[in-house]
Protein backbone atom coordinates (compact mmCIF):
# COMPACT_ATOMS: atom_id res chain seq x y z
CA UNK A 1 0.00 0.00 0.00
CA UNK A 2 1.46 3.64 -1.06
CA UNK A 3 1.99 5.72 2.30
CA UNK A 4 -0.71 7.84 3.81
CA UNK A 5 0.13 11.56 3.16
CA UNK A 6 -0.79 13.61 5.48
CA UNK A 7 -0.42 17.62 5.35
CA UNK A 8 0.28 19.09 8.67
CA UNK A 9 -1.61 23.14 7.99
CA UNK A 10 -3.01 25.99 9.14
CA UNK A 11 -1.71 29.35 8.00
CA UNK A 12 -1.53 30.95 11.71
CA UNK A 13 1.89 31.21 12.89
CA UNK A 14 3.20 29.66 15.64
CA UNK A 15 0.71 27.28 16.30
CA UNK A 16 2.38 24.00 16.40
CA UNK A 17 2.84 22.81 13.20
CA UNK A 18 6.41 22.11 13.03
CA UNK A 19 6.52 20.61 16.55
CA UNK A 20 3.71 18.10 15.73
CA UNK A 21 5.25 17.30 12.83
CA UNK A 22 8.58 16.41 14.60
CA UNK A 23 6.97 14.57 17.34
CA UNK A 24 4.19 12.93 15.47
CA UNK A 25 6.71 11.47 12.94
CA UNK A 26 8.94 10.59 15.56
CA UNK A 27 6.32 8.19 17.44
CA UNK A 28 5.05 6.71 14.39
CA UNK A 29 8.92 5.40 13.72
CA UNK A 30 9.02 4.22 17.16
CA UNK A 31 5.91 2.86 16.94
CA UNK A 32 7.78 0.88 13.88
CA UNK A 33 6.55 2.44 10.77
CA UNK A 34 8.33 4.06 7.93
CA UNK A 35 8.23 7.78 7.79
CA UNK A 36 9.31 10.57 5.84
CA UNK A 37 8.88 13.95 7.20
CA UNK A 38 9.12 16.76 4.59
CA UNK A 39 10.41 20.54 5.54
CA UNK A 40 7.94 22.90 3.22
CA UNK A 41 8.45 25.66 5.02
CA UNK A 42 11.67 28.27 3.92
CA UNK A 43 12.03 28.47 7.88
CA UNK A 44 13.47 25.14 7.82
CA UNK A 45 12.22 24.53 11.30
CA UNK A 46 11.00 21.41 10.73
CA UNK A 47 14.92 20.38 9.20
CA UNK A 48 16.05 22.03 12.75
CA UNK A 49 14.43 19.73 14.44
CA UNK A 50 15.95 17.09 13.36
CA UNK A 51 19.19 18.70 13.92
CA UNK A 52 21.92 20.01 11.35
CA UNK A 53 23.46 17.12 9.08
CA UNK A 54 25.62 16.51 6.47
CA UNK A 55 23.79 16.05 3.30
CA UNK A 56 21.27 19.17 3.39
CA UNK A 57 23.16 20.65 0.81
CA UNK A 58 20.08 19.99 -1.84
CA UNK A 59 16.50 20.82 -0.99
CA UNK A 60 13.18 20.32 -1.13
CA UNK A 61 13.36 23.95 -3.41
CA UNK A 62 15.58 21.81 -5.94
CA UNK A 63 13.38 18.89 -6.44
CA UNK A 64 10.16 21.88 -6.91
CA UNK A 65 12.12 23.38 -9.53
CA UNK A 66 13.74 21.00 -11.60
CA UNK A 67 11.43 17.59 -11.84
CA UNK A 68 15.29 15.43 -12.97
CA UNK A 69 16.43 16.28 -9.67
CA UNK A 70 15.02 13.60 -7.35
CA UNK A 71 13.26 14.89 -4.13
CA UNK A 72 16.72 14.62 -1.38
CA UNK A 73 16.06 12.38 1.34
CA UNK A 74 18.38 12.37 4.38
CA UNK A 75 18.31 9.64 6.55
CA UNK A 76 17.83 10.36 10.71
CA UNK A 77 16.52 7.04 12.51
CA UNK A 78 16.82 3.57 11.40
CA UNK A 79 16.04 0.24 12.93
CA UNK A 80 15.02 -2.90 11.58
CA UNK A 81 12.42 -2.00 9.27
CA UNK A 82 11.26 1.31 10.91
CA UNK A 83 12.94 4.31 9.55
CA UNK A 84 12.46 8.36 9.75
CA UNK A 85 13.89 10.26 6.84
CA UNK A 86 13.60 14.03 6.16
CA UNK A 87 13.70 16.03 3.15
CA UNK A 88 14.79 19.65 4.04
CA UNK A 89 14.23 23.23 3.56
CA UNK A 90 16.10 25.76 3.79
CA UNK A 91 15.39 29.89 2.52
CA UNK A 92 16.13 29.22 -0.85
CA UNK A 93 12.24 27.59 -0.34
CA UNK A 94 11.28 31.14 -0.58
CA UNK A 95 12.88 32.09 -4.02
CA UNK A 96 11.99 28.98 -5.43
CA UNK A 97 8.00 29.51 -4.27
CA UNK A 98 8.52 32.88 -6.55
CA UNK A 99 9.83 30.82 -9.26
CA UNK A 100 7.03 28.50 -9.43
CA UNK A 101 4.51 31.02 -10.07
CA UNK A 102 5.69 30.76 -13.63
CA UNK A 103 6.21 27.33 -14.05
CA UNK A 104 3.67 24.74 -15.25
CA UNK A 105 2.00 22.51 -13.19
CA UNK A 106 3.11 24.58 -10.32
CA UNK A 107 0.77 22.83 -7.90
CA UNK A 108 1.25 19.63 -8.85
CA UNK A 109 5.06 19.56 -8.34
CA UNK A 110 5.60 18.07 -4.83
CA UNK A 111 3.07 15.38 -5.25
CA UNK A 112 5.06 14.29 -8.58
CA UNK A 113 8.25 14.18 -6.67
CA UNK A 114 6.67 12.15 -4.32
CA UNK A 115 4.93 9.57 -6.35
CA UNK A 116 8.89 8.47 -7.10
CA UNK A 117 9.66 7.61 -3.33
CA UNK A 118 5.80 7.21 -1.55
CA UNK A 119 6.09 3.16 -1.96
CA UNK A 120 8.87 3.17 0.37
CA UNK A 121 7.15 4.63 3.32
CA UNK A 122 4.09 4.22 5.56
CA UNK A 123 3.14 7.40 6.29
CA UNK A 124 4.00 10.95 4.97
CA UNK A 125 4.12 13.83 6.82
CA UNK A 126 4.24 17.35 5.62
CA UNK A 127 5.59 20.36 7.85
CA UNK A 128 3.89 23.34 5.98
CA UNK A 129 4.36 27.74 6.22
CA UNK A 130 2.31 30.13 7.96
CA UNK A 131 0.36 31.15 4.99
CA UNK A 132 -1.69 29.87 2.22
CA UNK A 133 0.23 30.23 -0.61
CA UNK A 134 1.55 27.78 -3.35
CA UNK A 135 3.92 25.93 -0.98
CA UNK A 136 1.10 24.92 1.05
CA UNK A 137 -1.10 24.48 -1.97
CA UNK A 138 1.50 21.79 -3.02
CA UNK A 139 1.63 20.05 0.22
CA UNK A 140 -2.32 19.95 0.16
CA UNK A 141 -2.01 18.62 -3.24
CA UNK A 142 -0.14 16.12 -2.44
CA UNK A 143 -1.71 14.67 0.54
CA UNK A 144 -4.75 12.54 1.45
CA UNK A 145 -5.09 14.45 4.90
CA UNK A 146 -4.61 17.33 6.33
CA UNK A 147 -3.97 17.68 10.18
CA UNK A 148 -4.94 20.65 11.82
CA UNK A 149 -3.08 21.83 14.66
CA UNK A 150 -4.75 24.91 16.03
CA UNK A 151 -4.75 27.18 19.50
CA UNK A 152 -7.40 27.65 21.61
CA UNK A 153 -8.10 31.07 21.38
CA UNK A 154 -10.79 33.14 19.84
CA UNK A 155 -8.83 33.95 16.50
CA UNK A 156 -7.64 30.99 16.03
CA UNK A 157 -11.96 29.99 15.31
CA UNK A 158 -11.43 32.30 12.14
CA UNK A 159 -8.43 31.18 10.91
CA UNK A 160 -9.74 27.46 10.42
CA UNK A 161 -12.79 29.03 8.59
CA UNK A 162 -9.90 30.44 6.11
CA UNK A 163 -8.61 27.10 6.59
CA UNK A 164 -11.49 25.41 5.36
CA UNK A 165 -12.42 27.53 2.47
CA UNK A 166 -8.98 26.98 0.72
CA UNK A 167 -9.45 23.03 1.02
CA UNK A 168 -12.92 23.55 -0.28
CA UNK A 169 -10.30 25.16 -3.33
CA UNK A 170 -8.06 22.58 -3.25
CA UNK A 171 -10.79 19.94 -3.83
CA UNK A 172 -11.14 21.02 -7.34
CA UNK A 173 -7.86 19.55 -8.14
CA UNK A 174 -7.33 17.03 -5.47
CA UNK A 175 -10.88 16.26 -4.67
CA UNK A 176 -9.84 13.34 -2.45
CA UNK A 177 -8.79 15.52 0.49
CA UNK A 178 -9.89 15.39 3.50
CA UNK A 179 -9.28 16.80 7.54
CA UNK A 180 -7.92 13.76 9.02
CA UNK A 181 -8.34 15.95 12.20
CA UNK A 182 -8.10 19.05 14.48
CA UNK A 183 -5.47 19.12 17.05
CA UNK A 184 -5.31 21.58 20.29
CA UNK A 185 -1.35 21.69 20.04
CA UNK A 186 -0.73 24.04 22.62
CA UNK A 187 -3.64 23.83 25.29
CA UNK A 188 -3.30 25.68 28.63
CA UNK A 189 -6.21 24.68 30.28
CA UNK A 190 -5.66 26.77 32.91
CA UNK A 191 -6.87 29.74 31.06
CA UNK A 192 -10.63 30.44 31.05
CA UNK A 193 -10.28 32.00 27.40
CA UNK A 194 -9.11 28.46 26.25
CA UNK A 195 -11.17 26.19 28.03
CA UNK A 196 -14.38 27.89 26.53
CA UNK A 197 -12.61 27.98 22.81
CA UNK A 198 -11.89 24.47 23.43
CA UNK A 199 -15.34 23.99 24.73
CA UNK A 200 -16.81 25.49 21.13
CA UNK A 201 -14.27 23.67 19.07
CA UNK A 202 -15.42 20.39 19.88
CA UNK A 203 -19.39 21.30 19.65
CA UNK A 204 -18.89 22.68 16.48
CA UNK A 205 -16.32 20.77 14.61
CA UNK A 206 -17.36 17.59 16.72
CA UNK A 207 -15.46 14.36 16.46
CA UNK A 208 -13.18 15.73 13.92
CA UNK A 209 -11.86 17.38 17.46
CA UNK A 210 -8.80 14.68 18.27
CA UNK A 211 -9.41 13.65 22.16
CA UNK A 212 -5.98 13.97 22.61
CA UNK A 213 -4.36 17.34 23.01
CA UNK A 214 -1.31 18.66 23.59
CA UNK A 215 -0.68 20.77 26.59
CA UNK A 216 1.99 23.76 26.97
CA UNK A 217 5.00 21.86 28.07
CA UNK A 218 8.42 23.72 28.38
CA UNK A 219 10.17 20.11 27.04
CA UNK A 220 8.49 20.57 23.89
CA UNK A 221 10.11 23.89 23.50
CA UNK A 222 13.38 22.35 24.48
CA UNK A 223 13.64 19.53 22.61
CA UNK A 224 12.86 21.83 19.41
CA UNK A 225 15.53 24.44 20.34
CA UNK A 226 17.74 21.15 21.07
CA UNK A 227 17.15 19.48 17.55
CA UNK A 228 15.66 16.57 18.81
CA UNK A 229 12.70 14.77 19.06
CA UNK A 230 11.12 14.57 22.36
CA UNK A 231 11.95 11.11 22.97
CA UNK A 232 15.65 11.93 22.83
CA UNK A 233 15.14 14.38 25.51
CA UNK A 234 15.50 13.39 29.27
CA UNK A 235 12.84 13.86 31.29
CA UNK A 236 10.63 14.47 28.73
CA UNK A 237 8.09 11.39 29.05
CA UNK A 238 4.62 12.97 30.06
CA UNK A 239 5.00 15.08 26.63
CA UNK A 240 6.20 12.14 24.62
CA UNK A 241 3.29 10.13 26.07
CA UNK A 242 0.78 12.69 24.85
CA UNK A 243 2.09 12.36 21.40
CA UNK A 244 1.83 8.31 21.56
CA UNK A 245 -2.15 8.94 22.10
CA UNK A 246 -2.39 11.14 19.27
CA UNK A 247 -0.08 8.78 16.85
CA UNK A 248 -2.65 5.76 18.26
CA UNK A 249 -5.87 8.29 17.43
CA UNK A 250 -4.33 9.20 13.79
CA UNK A 251 -3.68 5.35 13.56
CA UNK A 252 -7.36 4.34 14.54
CA UNK A 253 -8.19 6.71 11.70
CA UNK A 254 -6.32 6.57 8.83
N1 LIG B 1 2.59 22.30 23.37
C1 LIG B 1 3.59 23.18 23.37
N2 LIG B 1 4.06 23.66 24.55
C2 LIG B 1 5.07 24.55 24.58
N3 LIG B 1 5.69 25.03 23.50
C3 LIG B 1 5.26 24.59 22.30
C4 LIG B 1 4.21 23.65 22.16
N4 LIG B 1 4.02 23.40 20.84
C5 LIG B 1 4.91 24.16 20.20
N5 LIG B 1 5.66 24.89 21.06
C6 LIG B 1 6.69 25.88 20.76
O1 LIG B 1 6.04 27.03 20.24
C7 LIG B 1 6.76 27.57 19.15
C8 LIG B 1 5.90 27.49 17.89
O2 LIG B 1 5.66 26.12 17.61
P1 LIG B 1 5.89 25.54 16.14
O3 LIG B 1 7.17 26.02 15.59
O4 LIG B 1 5.67 24.07 16.21
O5 LIG B 1 4.67 26.25 15.42
P2 LIG B 1 4.44 26.40 13.85
O6 LIG B 1 2.96 26.43 13.66
O7 LIG B 1 5.21 25.38 13.11
O8 LIG B 1 5.06 27.85 13.58
P3 LIG B 1 5.27 28.52 12.11
O9 LIG B 1 3.91 28.94 11.70
O10 LIG B 1 6.20 29.65 12.35
O11 LIG B 1 5.84 27.47 11.23
C9 LIG B 1 8.03 26.75 19.03
O12 LIG B 1 9.05 27.39 19.75
C10 LIG B 1 7.65 25.43 19.68
O13 LIG B 1 8.77 24.75 20.23
MG1 LIG C 1 6.58 25.66 11.57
Amino acid sequence: MPARTISIANQKGGVGKTATTTNLGATLYHLGHRVLVIDMDPQGNLSASFGSRSGMDTTVADALLDRKIPLPIVPIYASGEARLDLVPASVSLATAEAALMNKLGREFRLRDQLAAVADRYDFVLIDTPPALGLLTINSLVAAQLVLVPTEARFFSLQGLQMLQDSIDEILYINPNLRILGILLSKFDRRLREEQTVAKYLRENWGALVFDTSVGTNSKILEAASAGIPLFELVGSQRAADIYRSLAQEVLARV
